[in-house]
């Protein structure tokens, strides 16, 4: 059965409510609802193009994990063009898989993880005591830069310096074109974009031109960045069309990697200090567990999983299916798109208790769950689960806990430094040491803007300041 559903008016369908409904506090109310009105799964037409949505999160799974390969990436017109048709983004198939696998390996190797743990430590660190000097910091921005000093090293090895500014701004340009009218003419918006990827490509190809000889010659050691990975991937002729464009197989390749890591990162990171700022009892627990377990890592778990789960940075995944399929009773006919939804299910209150509450402790809970995999999809799933989703939360980690150890917070006019105790002596923690606080932060008014992508409205301004009072806080006496 075709799920239920209005196509809505001709042409426009209900592109107009759905655009509406993105940009208002409450992007998930245009799925939520059709939800009441026609169930879990329905269809409708958005931007010329009849569109079925999931908000099921067992169908979503299926359509991730797109055995047969019925399915094949779906973007908006503009993104394709800038992509290119090869690009890792769009194509399906061998291709697809083979570079999802070695660069998914890499990521996860664990001579990259220590040499990137030190790279992103420096950063967050430069980063953090840079924030003293400003009169006011807009956290987005900030982060921006220092996340993609850690991206640009992770793929081609470019330090700070002219090359990298360079880069940044080309690449600035070229993102600009990403959702836009796709019409490729001089003075558009998509022929300025293309222009940029043109010159971008030009550094990058320098870059890995330089770098072929020598990596040819390091065979045995380990890879040191993405360029590395692609070159020899190259070099041991995995396919005939990558050895005879070498040059701009992994250039192309290199650029393209920079899209989805790019915005993604430093978004996770703002809503993060946006979210605690907002909640200063959460943060105060964060700061007793990262002061008394002093664990770098596995405290911030909680607090990175629900950022995810509603910032909804990469709110579902489009797809155009194939062929006729039917999943849980539902037809999905060829030539349709699918929009798996996964905002819906992180938002869904049979899931989720208090869905718009941001409570990092439910974790404690759910964590470990049968549930817990499918009803959980910041990072996709299946076939193209985010191959940089560990290296996403271990940078966002190091980033929390230097945030938390060298800054407290003071945003809400009810935080107090007893908060920490309130949360000691509601039993909420139970260790006993004590903690240093020496810095403050305090976040202005700001609002999320959810369309066309996740943002802060005003870049997340906060200013920073020294703690005036008492800078020790001796749990033991309280
Ligand atoms: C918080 C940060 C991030 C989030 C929320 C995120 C989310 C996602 C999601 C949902 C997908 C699946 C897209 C689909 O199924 O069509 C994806 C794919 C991808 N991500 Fe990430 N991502 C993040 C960071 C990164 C980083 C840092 C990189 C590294 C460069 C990266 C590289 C990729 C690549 C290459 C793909 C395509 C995989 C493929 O299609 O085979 N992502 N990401």
């Amino acid at each position: 059965m075709i799920p239920k559903g209005s196509l809505g008016w001709p042409v426009i369908g209900e592109t107009l409510a759905f655009i509406a409904c993105g940009y208002s506090s409450r992007p998930v109310s245009f799925m939520d609802k059709r939800k009441s009105l026609y169930g879990k799964v329905f269809k409708t037409n958005i931007i010329g193009t009849p569109i079925i949505i999931s908000t099921d999160a067992e169908v979503n799974k299926v359509v991730l994990q797109n055995h047969g390969n019925t399915f094949v990436p779906a973007y908006p017109k503009s993104i394709t063009e800038l992509l290119g048709e090869n690009s890792i983004l769009s194509i399906n198939g061998p291709h697809q898989k083979r570079l999802h696998t070695i660069i998914g390996a890499f990521f996860r190797s664990p001579h990259l993880k220590e040499r990137i743990t030190r790279d992103i430590e420096a950063s967050v660190g430069l980063t953090l005591d840079s924030w003293v000097q400003l009169p006011v910091v807009h956290v987005q921005d900030e982060i921006k830069k220092m996340t993609f000093e850690v991206l640009v090293k992770l793929l081609m090895s470019i330090s700070r310096g002219e090359d990298l500014d360079i880069l940044k701004l080309e690449f600035e340009e070229f993102i600009k074109g990403l959702i836009c009218i796709p019409i490729d003419f001089p003075g558009t918006r998509l022929y300025k974009s293309l222009k940029a990827k043109e010159r971008l490509i030009k550094i990058v190809k320098k870059v890995v031109k330089e770098r072929q000889v020598a990596t040819t010659e390091r065979k045995n050691s380990p890879a040191n960045d993405a360029v590395d990975v692609l070159l020899r991937d190259v070099s041991d002729g995995a396919s005939s069309d990558k050895q005879s464009q070498p040059l701009d197989f992994v250039s192309g390749k290199i650029v393209e990697m920079m899209i989805p890591g790019e915005e993604t990162m430093p978004t996770a990171m703002t809503l993060a200090v946006k979210f605690l700022s907002d909640n200063p009892v959460a943060l105060a627990k964060l700061v007793v567990l990262i002061f008394n377990f002093l664990l770098p890592f596995s405290k911030h778990k909680q607090v990175i999983n629900e950022t995810l789960r509603i910032a909804n940075i990469i709110n579902g995944v489009w797809r155009k299916a194939l062929k006729d399929v039917e999943i849980k009773g539902y037809l999905i006919p060829k030539g349709w798109c699918v929009l798996a939804s996964f905002i819906s299910v992180h938002m869904d209150e049979d899931i989720y208790e208090n869905p718009y509450q941001f409570d990092p402790w439910r974790w404690d809970r759910i964590n470990g769950s049968a549930n817990s995999n499918v009803c959980f999809t910041p990072f996709g799933g299946g076939q193209r689960l985010c191959p940089g989703l560990e290296l996403s939360k271990l940078e966002i980690a190091i980033f929390l806990h230097q945030l938390v150890t060298r800054y407290s917070v003071m945003s809400h006019p009810m935080f107090k430094y007893s908060d920490v105790y309130n949360c000691i002596s509601r039993g909420l923690v139970d260790d006993k040491k004590n903690y240093v606080l020496t810095k403050t932060w305090t976040a202005e008014e700001d609002k999320i803007v959810s369309f066309p992508t996740v943002k802060m409205k005003r870049r997340l301004p906060i200013r920073v300041a020294p703690v005036e009072r008492t800078s020790h806080i001796p749990v033991e006496d309280h």
